[in-house]
């Protein structure tokens, strides 16, 4: 695999951006996956966008998705410094308060209803860690291929294990068969594959 070569600099909250592994994961996932949708939720610093466009497909989307037009400037930025044959796309969704409590907060879904499936894969490491990843899932469900793979980043914190018990209990209730495991990579992650194809 060539040098990974689109991580910010320390001024751009280089915390903020998927680790280098986790990066190297997701190149190898689609290398081997080819997915010919992917979604990722949180462009952030534009590493994880990169990961997927990097190794997407000839004819390959990329859809990303952030709160803040700043941090789709900086995925456009960091985009433009790699080599890549997907088209990207950029949503700009505000996040709705709903209420007070943070950990109800999601990004406005109209925007989000011009991610066009079906999706492969989906990336979620966003909203911020304190705001609620679990509606990623609800959102994009009626999307997913048959054989989508979905990652939860983060998975060592309390707020994404929650989360991602509540899709695998949605998943169970809607009876759509899946897998789902817990890979120790980075900060931890959280695969389910569908099962339906
Ligand atoms: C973990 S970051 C996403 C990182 C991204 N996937 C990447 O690889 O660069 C999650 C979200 O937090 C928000 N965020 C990042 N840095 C922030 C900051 N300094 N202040 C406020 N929000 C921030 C952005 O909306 C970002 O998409």
């Amino acid at each position: 695999m060539d040098q990974i070569d689109y991580f910010p600099t320390a001024s751009l909250d280089a915390g903020m951006s998927i680790s280098r592994s986790m990066a190297e994961f997701l190149e190898a996932t689609c290398a081997e996956f080819k997915p010919a949708v992917s979604v990722d939720v949180g462009t952030g610093n534009g590493s994880s966008l990169c990961a997927l466009a990097r190794q997407a497909p000839l004819g390959g989307v990329v859809w990303t998705v952030d709160s803040q037009e700043q941090f789709l400037e900086r995925g456009r930025a960091q985009l433009s410094r790699i080599t890549h044959q997907a088209d990207v796309h950029f949503i700009l969704a505000p996040l709705l308060k709903n209420g007070t409590n943070k950990s109800r907060w999601w990004y406005n879904p109209v925007p989000l209803e011009n991610v066009q499936g079906p999706i492969n894969l989906l990336f979620v490491d966003g909203p911020e860690g304190f705001y609620d990843r679990g509606a990623a899932l609800p959102c994009f469900l009626d999307r997913l291929a048959p054989n989508a793979r979905i990652y939860l980043d983060d998975l060592k914190r309390p707020g994404e294990q929650a989360a991602f018990k509540r899709w695998k209990e949605l998943l169970t209730k809607r009876s759509i068969p899946f897998s789902a495991c817990h890979l120790e990579v980075a900060r931890g992650v959280g695969e389910i594959v569908i099962r339906k194809g």
